[in-house]
């Protein structure tokens, strides 16, 4: 791994023109999501889908999200990771039912999941943590990670800035020296809620090349504006 002298997180140019709400659910019959009998039908829904979620669990199924974003996340970014012999120790954050075959990628008994939601203990490694991504260091001892991996996280739930400038600022207490930070999130109006490069605790960090990849920064020119920054302590 190197390490350039600049670090460039700006907003990254993309052919594509966001797409308003690309991720959000449909905002049809606002009104009626509004309503008591919405909300106890909308619970209901989840929980009958965490049924499924536990079936499929204890078979074994392996689910997968067929994005360009995954794409580029699991055959380049996760194969880089999992091919260089230093990272061992590795916190993973946010768990999802796409999420829990990366496990694969890692050796379970050094191979950590954190999530702020409970309910998603069930995608998350064998050693999981429920926990705000800004208290890790209640769980990790400073410098002793050598890889944590933040995608999907930020714009997804860690959207205060104060929040994110503490959650990013326990990320580097807890890597080593050497360690890699990875953010992976998506330049759209509704998923990015400030440009993360104008975090100052990522400022902790020095921007770094992963060799397979040859940048700091991949950015896809999908309809989701992926994109996922790699740094070093
Ligand atoms: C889009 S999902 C899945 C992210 C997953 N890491 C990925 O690669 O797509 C975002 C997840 O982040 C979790 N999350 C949101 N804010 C968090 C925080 N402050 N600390 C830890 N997890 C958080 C949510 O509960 C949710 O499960």
């Amino acid at each position: 791994m190197r390490s350039p002298t600049s670090l460039t997180t700006e907003t990254v140019p993309s052919i594509y023109q966001p797409v308003p709400g690309a991720f959000s659910r449909t905002r049809r019959f606002a009104s009626l999501r509004k309503t008591r009998a919405y909300g106890h039908f909308r619970k209901a829904k989840l929980a009958l889908w965490y049924r499924i979620q536990d079936v499929l669990i204890f078979f074994d199924i392996e689910q997968r999200l067929v994005t360009e974003d995954r794409r580029i996340f699991e055959t380049i970014v996760l194969p880089s990771l999992r091919d260089e012999p230093s990272y061992k120790h590795v916190l993973f954050i946010g768990s999802h039912w796409y999420t829990r075959w990366y496990r694969a990628f890692f050796n379970e008994d050094t191979y950590w999941t954190l999530d702020i939601n409970p309910q998603r203990k069930r995608f998350g490694a064998r050693k999981h943590i429920v926990d705000s991504m800004e208290n890790i260091e209640r769980h990790f001892a400073a410098d002793s990670l050598d890889l944590i991996i933040c995608n999907g996280v930020f714009g997804w739930g860690l959207n205060e800035k104060a929040a994110v400038e503490r959650a990013f600022h326990a990320c580097h207490c807890c890597l080593r020296q050497g360690g890699l930070f990875v953010l992976g999130w998506h330049d759209l109006p509704d998923r990015r809620p400030f440009p993360p490069g104008e975090t100052k605790s990522l400022k902790l960090f020095r921007p770094a090349i992963l060799e397979p990849v040859g940048a700091p920064r991949i950015v896809a020119n999908d309809e989701y504006r992926y994109v996922c920054d790699f740094f070093v302590k």
